[in-house]
């Protein structure tokens, strides 16, 4: 029975016809007792079921409440309605699953993000999360397009892990050791070899050492999924679990590497302007609303679906982290003061730095290149300088960093002695530097943060917004 049901994005799309279809939804509204406004999230519009009067009973019709469940069978007629070709002309209506009128916590008029962020399992049934997890759904299934077009191997690496050498931030214990009475060494360090692993472990904050190891036998590999990172940054920009795809090249450089990072932004928001248009028409359509709201100066000047055919058809700009700082420098925002943060070389650009090198000043995404050694990770490649290393981020407007990679250091003796200096633990690390002592190739690859990507995608103000289920400090509901 229940695989007869015509989904009502096709149903919206099919003539009128004599035959009979089942549809199933959800009741977005019921007026006058007559035309109920079904959704079952294909799309943001609803179908519009007609029920004859008089043809229904009173109880049923009692029950056809806003949230309720309901299948109607009926034939598609020509809608004489405005905004709609078809309607259905239901001949009978089942309720699925009753929704209490006085208790349901959606009111058809607008909710704000933040209300519905504490109703997270109704949330997918409002047009704005419909959106955008239809959009999140599209661009995860481009990424995987996009990496098996060009021959990449798409590699599960572990999400928990004893490694601790990245350095991207601070990590999530992985135990099962007990609080009270936890196991100590004679020293009084907690006993570790007593723990499930027999050693300290945690939630990865990258999959990419592990995806070098791999790169250097199947040359392309990319992976996608989750990584955990408990900074306590309460931020628009930052979630506690965040997903990142993480390419991984031999026989690249970094202009390599930065062609890949280009290539693949871009098709990822082509791929969503040929195949979401109805989706980015309604966001684009909340964000000038939302833009309404703010004060003139603070206004964007272009629409999202104009920025968007904006950065997939146009170059990035490239430069240097010195050519960056120098462009700040000199900027009239830094000479009346503008920035919070100082700006001087050898320090790590601040979002506000970030962001106004791309909306102010660039007015497109801006990829970095060549920072300096002490704010980068210790695989990044030296340049011959002495100073910088072979790192690259891409910055977007609204987001500011979107990617961050870099050229690997494939000399051993190089990236030995940068380990030790960054105190990183080098015995440990034998299995990732098995891969410089066994025919080491020059290589490259990147991060992309997947919630930034989609914030970019739909304009959505807060990251918490474009995840199903946020992780942020204090909360881990739902
Ligand atoms: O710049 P990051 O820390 O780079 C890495 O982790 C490298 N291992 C990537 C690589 O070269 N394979 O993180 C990469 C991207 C950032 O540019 C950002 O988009 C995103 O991941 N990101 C976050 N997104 C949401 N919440 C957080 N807390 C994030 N931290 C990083
Ligand atoms: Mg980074």
């Amino acid at each position: 029975m229940f695989n007869k049901r015509v989904k009502i994005k096709d149903a919206l799309g099919m003539p009128a016809g004599k035959e009979e279809i089942t549809v199933m939804g959800w009741v977005r509204t019921l007026r006058n007792n007559q035309f109920i406004a079904l959704n079952d999230g294909s799309t943001n519009e609803n179908l519009q079921v007609v029920l004859e009067l008089g043809l229904f009973d009173e109880i049923l019709l009692k029950k056809i409440t806003t949230g309720a469940s309901v299948r109607a069978v009926g034939k598609l007629v020509v809608s004489p309605g405005k905004g709609q070709q078809v309607e259905l002309k239901a001949d009978t209506v089942e309720i699925l699953g009753l929704s209490d009128a006085e208790k349901f916590p959606l009111q058809p008029k607008k909710h704000s993000l933040e209300f519905l962020r504490e109703i997270a399992h109704l949330r997918f049934r409002t047009n704005t999360f419909g959106s955008v997890f239809r959009v999140r759904h599209a661009l995860a299934f481009a990424v995987h397009r996009f990496f098996n077009e060009r021959g990449f191997i798409y590699l599960h690496t572990p999400i928990i892990t004893a490694s601790d050498a990245e350095g991207a931030g601070e990590m999530f214990k992985v135990t099962t050791l007990p609080f009270d009475e936890t196991p100590r060494t004679e020293e009084g360090a907690v006993d570790y070899k007593e723990d499930f692993f027999g050693r300290a472990t945690n939630l990865t904050v990258s999959g990419q050492l592990e995806g070098e190891l791999a790169a250097m036998g199947f040359s392309e590999i990319y992976t996608f999924g989750p990584t955990f990172r408990a900074e306590n940054s309460n931020t628009a920009r930052h979630l506690a679990e965040f997903w990142m795809i993480e390419p991984e090249v031999a026989f690249n450089d970094l202009e390599d590497n930065m062609d890949l990072a280009e290539a693949f932004v871009r098709y990822l928001i082509d791929y969503v302007l040929k195949n979401n248009p109805a989706d980015l028409v309604f966001l684009d359509q909340r964000l000038a609303e939302e833009e309404r709201q703010k004060p003139q100066n603070e206004r964007s000047e272009t629409g999202l679906i104009e920025k968007l055919e904006a950065v997939a058809s146009q170059d990035f700009e490239r430069i240097t982290y010195t050519e960056a700082i120098d462009i700040l420098l000199q900027s009239t925002a830094y000479k009346k003061k503008k920035f919070k943060y100082d700006i001087f070389w050898g320090t790590d650009l601040q979002s506000e730095h970030e962001r106004w090198l791309v909306e102010k000043h660039f007015r497109k995404p801006v990829i970095v290149t060549n920072y300096p050694k002490e704010i980068k990770a210790f695989y990044m490649r030296q340049n011959a300088d002495g100073k910088t290393v072979a790192a690259m981020d891409i910055l977007a407007p609204g987001i500011g960093e979107i990617v961050g990679g870099s050229q690997r250091e494939e000399r051993l003796d190089v990236l030995e002695n940068r380990m030790r200096e960054m105190h990183i633990p080098v015995e440990q690390m034998w299995w990732y530097l098995d891969t410089r002592r066994f025919g080491t190739v020059p290589h490259a690859g990147f991060g992309l943060g997947f919630e930034r990507m989609v914030q970019f995608v739909t304009g959505m103000t807060n990251i918490r917004d474009v995840i199903p289920f946020p992780r942020t400090p204090n909360n881990a509901e739902f």
